[in-house]
Parts: C-alpha cells; structure tokens; sequence
C-alpha cells in the first residue's frame, strides 16, 4: 500500500513513521508513506498556499491551485483521495477495514480556518475521526494512517486484529497476563485452565457482556429475534448485511407470527440496572427535599423509600441481576442511608441540577 499525505507541515509525522509497527511496516515494504509539502506546489513566489476568505470572516482558507497540482501530480486510476475535516463521515472500524484493501491513500490535510469549498470536488471521500474540532488534518490522518495500516496483510499477526474491539461489532473481552494475582486481583479460573473451549466460550460471553455494559448502540443490528409462541422459530440477525428474504420467498423454515418481541436477556438486565439508578436518584432527589425542610419529621419517609427500594431489588431483581451486583447496590443504598442520617450526605452535582435546586 502507498499513502501519500499533503500537508503542510510534514515535519509533525516524524514520530509517526519512524516508531514501532508503522516503521517496521515501512521497512519489510508492506507500506510506502510519502509526505508531501502543499507549499512546494505553490505558484506564488512567496510560496503563498492561502489568503482571506470572500465575504469576510477570520482567518485564512487555503487555495484551491496548490491542492489540485499536488493531488494531479501523484494521482493515479487506483488512488483513493481523503479530505481530513471535522464535516466528513465519522470514522470507524469498519471504514478502516475498507481502506486496507485500497492500493493508494491521499490525504489532504487542511489547516488553519478551512479550505475553499471547490478542493471537495476532486475528493472521493471526507473523514472526519469525531466530533470536536482540532487545529489541522495532521493528527486525524495519522489516525486514520495508523488504523490502517495495522490491518494491511502482514503488518501484524491477523490473529491480534480478528479479535479487535468492533469487529462484528463488538468490544474486545477483558485480557489478562502474569502474574496470576495482583494487588488481591486474580486471573479468572477459566484463563488458567486449558480448556480452549471453554475459554472460548468465556470470551465470547465477556465480549458480548461488555459490549451491552459499554456500548449497547453497536449491538442494535445484532438482536436476537425471540417469539412468545411455542414451536420452530429461527433465530437469525436482523442485519443480513443487506440481504433480507423477499416478501414472497417460499420458505418452509420461516413462519410468519403476528407478534415478535425484539428481548436481549443482557439489554433487559442493562434495562433494570437503568430503572434501579433512576431510583435511587429519586431517592437522592427525596432526600433534598427533606433536608430543606429542616425538621426531622420526614427523615422517615427517606427510610421508608430506602427500605422499599431495597425489598424491590432484592425481591423482584435478584435472579435476573445476580448476587454480586445485588450485594453492591444494597451496600450503595445502605451507604446514602448512613450518610443522611449523619446529614453529611454527598448529592451529586447532576441530581442538584436536575432536581433545579441550587447549594
Ligand atoms: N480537522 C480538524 N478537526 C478534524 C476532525 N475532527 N476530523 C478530521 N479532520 C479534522
């Protein structure tokens, strides 16, 4: 793979291509990084590359001719041109699997205020890596550079990325390496035990378990499709990568049902673990309440609420929600109780705020 970058400060990508697996890519051959100063393409005998944007406004927007020599000067049928700006699609994995497979990179690293609108008319692609605004393309490129190039043939071993977080969509599982206990932390059995199936199987159930914790929004495309009806119903992913069955297929392996319940038994614990924390912030929000009023009558309304919240959990949630997690939030509620009656209670700032009081 060849990646060529347009900027104009080169010297910022030093580090970058002379560290660790980026300069070991570059040595074995696997990858050909060139940078490219925009201001050598510049026709005006300062070298000038930007000027004042039309219609006013601060700051300077970089010129059209430097960007468009630069790109006609190195790009060939099989080149893949990138705009760095905040405006562009939002980067991820998935494109970064995408761009490995490319033979040719270009990036255009803009800087200062922007460029003029007219360089986007000779980009296939814009990318921006995420929502906040940074002084120039530079570091988004390098991120982008970086990410793709780990996964161009050979540049690591494919087993470290066939487990990266976000392929298929989901995070990583927990890892773990000598010693076996630290600090009063051990290792999990399961790691430890030689059993590659069984580990297997940890793993795939922590990275799934993780990814409903962490980050449920990548999972929306992979529910389980469950019935309420007894009999013979497939389960299958709602994301066929675009390849639905037709409306009308004959298939004697799919039965139509009025009534499908999209349910993840981990979304619905993630659901109730939801419910329990806006409890106990109404519980917070209670407490408030009562201190305001300065008077001691209603301290038992707290306990009550308190207790009530207690035999709920323990009572309707404990199967679904496990020991563990049961035992710490019965501690939590515990601890606010302990703290009101000694009325040196902590509320956090967003309950305050939400509850429109001010301290
Ligand atoms: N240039 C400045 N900010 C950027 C961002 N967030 N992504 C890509 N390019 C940028």
């Amino acid at each position: 793979m060849k990646i060529d970058i347009l900027t104009l400060f080169p010297e910022m990508f030093d580090g970058f291509i002379n560290t660790s697996i980026i300069k070991s890519a570059r040595n074995r051959k696997l990858v050909d990084i060139n940078m490219i100063n925009i201001r050598n393409f510049s026709l005006d005998k300062h070298s000038k590359v930007d000027d004042t944007p039309y219609g006013g406004g601060s700051g300077m927007v970089l010129m059209c001719q430097p960007i468009f020599d630069a790109v006609k000067s190195i790009k060939k049928d099989n080149s893949k041109v990138i705009l760095m700006t905040p405006q562009g699609i939002k980067y991820n994995q998935k494109i970064a699997y995408n761009l490995s497979k490319e033979e040719h990179l270009i990036f255009i690293c803009g800087h200062y205020e922007g460029f003029d609108e007219r360089i986007r008319t000779i980009c296939d692609m814009e990318l921006s890596i995420g929502d906040y605004v940074l002084t120039g393309g530079e570091l988004p490129s390098m991120v982008v550079a970086d990410s793709v190039i780990r996964l161009v043939d050979g540049v690591i071993d494919s087993d470290s990325h066939s487990n990266d977080s976000f392929n298929n969509n989901r995070l990583d599982y927990p890892t773990y390496t000598k010693p076996r206990e630290y600090a009063g932390m051990k290792v999990p059995d399961v790691l430890l035990s030689g059993d590659h199936k069984k580990i297997d199987e940890w793993r795939k159930e922590e990275s799934r378990k993780r990814t409903i914790e962490r980050r449920p929004d990548l999972l929306k495309k992979y529910s389980v499709v469950r019935s309420t009806l007894k009999g013979n119903i497939e389960l299958f992913n709602i994301d066929c990568n675009g390849i639905n069955p037709k409306n009308n297929a004959k298939r004697t392996d799919m039965i139509s049902v009025k009534n499908l319940k999209i349910v993840d038994s981990y979304l619905n614990e993630n659901v109730i673990k939801n419910n329990i924390e806006k409890k106990i912030e109404k519980l917070l929000m209670l407490i408030m309440k009562v201190l305001d009023t300065e008077s001691t009558d209603d301290d038992i309304l707290v306990l009550d609420e308190a207790e009530r919240l207690k035999s709920l959990i323990i009572n309707k949630y404990k199967k679904i929600l496990g020991e563990d997690y049961v035992k710490y939030i019965l501690k939590k509620i515990d601890y606010i109780v302990l703290q009101f009656k000694s009325s040196k209670i902590y509320i956090p700032e967003e309950i305050i705020e939400k509850s429109g009081k001010s301290r």
